[in-house]
């Protein structure tokens, strides 16, 4: 495990950027894995950046996101589907085919989860994927519980995740219950793997989880066990390393 100080969450987003356009540099139809939240977005202005600037190209490369939220349509403000072409793919030329995320809107859950399996084998598995963290240490929406889930599967959100997503969400409006989310194991299998945190308010679960014991209840902790994991973070989530 590399861990990376940033100086703050500019000096962050642009060295995750850096990770995740070296990808692409070296291999133009990388596979990336992707994030929503409000961590990644820095990283993916400074990517819009550069691809303005024309020093990447994105017209090769695929993406698959970690999750979407059960019943949202991909128009929904709120949807993942939303946030990606909103921070990213609008904005640069990635072709929108080659990139994927849970279908919210599935009706057969178990035949969504098969069916999103199927894209991770279909492009060859996740050259490097970006993560964000969870106050309670989930990555994607495998939250905390027994055991680790291994593959994608409809899960039922915690009181916590609701709680922290639905300062995204307008007023009056109900935070869905329940997503899809790529598993433990999917994550696992990524070749690289790149986890951003800031901010005071995940110093405790950022220490919690690559300083503790690898354990289902903090489902980031065993991203310790992955021999290819780089964590960034800034100065104030770095508070207690
Ligand atoms: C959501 C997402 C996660 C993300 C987490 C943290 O629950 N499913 O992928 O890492 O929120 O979000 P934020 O970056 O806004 O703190």
């Amino acid at each position: 495990m590399k861990i990376i100080i940033a100086k703050d969450y500019n000096d962050m987003s642009r060295k995750a950027a850096n990770y995740l356009s070296a990808q692409i540099i070296m291999k133009s139809n990388a596979v990336i894995g992707l994030a929503t939240g409000e961590t990644p977005i820095g990283t993916y202005n400074q990517l819009v950046d550069w691809y303005e600037k024309g020093d990447i190209d994105f017209s090769e490369a695929r993406t698959v996101n970690l999750d979407e939220y059960k019943g949202l349509p991909a128009e929904h403000e709120q949807s993942y589907r939303y946030f990606m072409n909103k921070y990213l793919f609008d904005r640069i030329n990635i072709k929108k085919e080659n990139t994927h995320l849970p279908n919210g809107m599935a009706i057969d859950d178990d035949a969504e989860c098969e069916r999103y399996e199927n894209v991770i084998k279909s492009v060859g598995g996740i050259d490097m994927q970006l993560l964000g963290i969870g106050l309670n240490g989930h990555i994607g929406f495998n939250e905390p519980g027994e055991s680790f889930e291994k593959t994608t599967h409809c899960v039922e959100l915690t009181q916590s995740t609701i709680d922290a997503n639905s300062r995204l969400f307008h007023e009056g409006e109900k935070v869905p219950e329940k997503a899809f989310s790529m598993g433990i194991k999917s994550i696992m299998q990524s070749k690289r793997i790149l986890l951003i945190a800031n901010g005071e308010k995940k110093a405790q679960i950022v220490k919690d989880a690559f300083f503790g014991p690898v354990t289902p209840k903090i489902p980031a902790s065993i991203l310790q066990l992955h021999n290819n994991l780089t964590v960034i973070v800034d100065k104030d989530a770095a508070k207690y390393l």
